[in-house]
């Protein structure tokens, strides 16, 4: 080889999980991979996916940063970041696992990946809109897919019985499984039905529900991560409020004196307001912003 030509450069050793963490990143960014699943960069992705081959916990990356890698341990990275790449499905599904803040939950293609933002709100057990949890006794999660928001109703309310509807089989069989895996068969009751067609004259102190609401323009658009989920779980017709509609006329009748309605709309704020302007809603601010998710409670329902 004459001095001028240009040797291949060897890939640089990749020793320590700093040195993985950073390949990742660099490869996700080449791959041009969609977030949004639990994390929303690269770096992120590439954090969750060597913390979780590793075995690690989840928030403990600082302090490894400088770990030696074994060539075993350096494999099961590797082999994470190429298939979250080739496959160009969300981490979740790689993993089996979902995280809503602390809570874990088994996750699959059978289901989308928890990530709502009910969530945060539940974490304060809807304070200041529910001021006294104890009184929470009878609850519903409309569309509970993997059971995660029936769940955690179960832990911000702890004397609530709770109903969670899908309309799926499949994904009713994932919530099973989470139900079990925090032991609530005895307060968490599992329903496949189309919304509240199931439960003729039950009625709740707290409905909520995170429909399928991406609007049809929306799912021409999806990048292949969104396309793994299922498209029942995403779905919301033309305008994205083909399932809150319905919520919207029959809710009331499904509602206690005083009791509360919660829905998640993704960013739709102004077209759920466009298609009920005489509705009191209220838009608590979560990390998403005031337009995705809305309070109403029975007597603002009703006509
Ligand atoms: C956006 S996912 C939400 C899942 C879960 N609650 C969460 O937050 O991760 C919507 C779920 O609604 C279900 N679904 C769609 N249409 C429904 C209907 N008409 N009645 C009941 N469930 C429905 C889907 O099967 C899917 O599991």
């Amino acid at each position: 080889m004459r001095s001028t030509e240009r040797r291949p450069r060897a890939a640089p050793a990749l020793r320590t999980l700093r040195d993985a963490l950073h390949h990742g990143v660099r490869r996700f960014r080449q791959a041009r991979l969609a977030f949004g699943h639990g994390t929303t960069n690269a770096f992120d992705e590439a954090a969750y996916l060597t913390l979780h081959a590793l075995r690690l916990p989840l928030h403990e990356l600082e302090p490894h940063l400088d770990l030696r890698l074994t060539a075993r341990q350096l494999d099961r990275i590797l082999k994470l970041f190429e298939r979250r790449i080739a496959e160009r499905k969300p981490a979740a599904y790689l993993t089996r696992e979902a995280w809503l803040g602390d809570f874990r939950f088994y996750v699959d293609e059978r289901v989308i990946v928890p990530r709502s933002y009910i969530a945060e709100l539940l974490r304060d057990d809807l304070a200041p809109w529910i001021a006294r949890p104890a009184k929470i006794k009878a609850a519903l999660d409309l569309c509970t897919g993997s059971g995660c928001l029936a769940i955690l109703l179960a832990h911000s309310f702890p004397r609530a019985r709770i109903d969670a509807v899908d309309i799926d089989r499949n994904a009713l069989r994932v919530a099973r499984r989470n139900v079990d895996d925090y032991s609530l068969a005895d307060r968490i009751a599992l329903h496949q039905a189309d919304l509240f067609s199931a439960l003729p004259g039950k009625r709740y102190d707290l409905i909520l529900s995170n429909p399928p609401y991406v609007t049809a323009a929306s799912m021409r658009r999806l990048p292949p991560e969104y396309r793994s989920e299922p498209g029942i779980a995403l779905a919301g017709g033309s305008d994205g409020l083909a399932v809150v509609r319905t919520m919207l006329s029959q809710a009331a009748a499904h509602l206690n004196p005083g009791g509360m309605l919660v829905v998640e709309v993704g960013h739709n704020r102004r077209g759920v307001e466009k298609a009920y302007p005489r509705l009191p809603f209220t838009w608590p601010e979560t990390s998403g912003g005031d337009d995705c998710v809305f309070l109403l409670s029975r007597e603002q329902l009703l006509p």
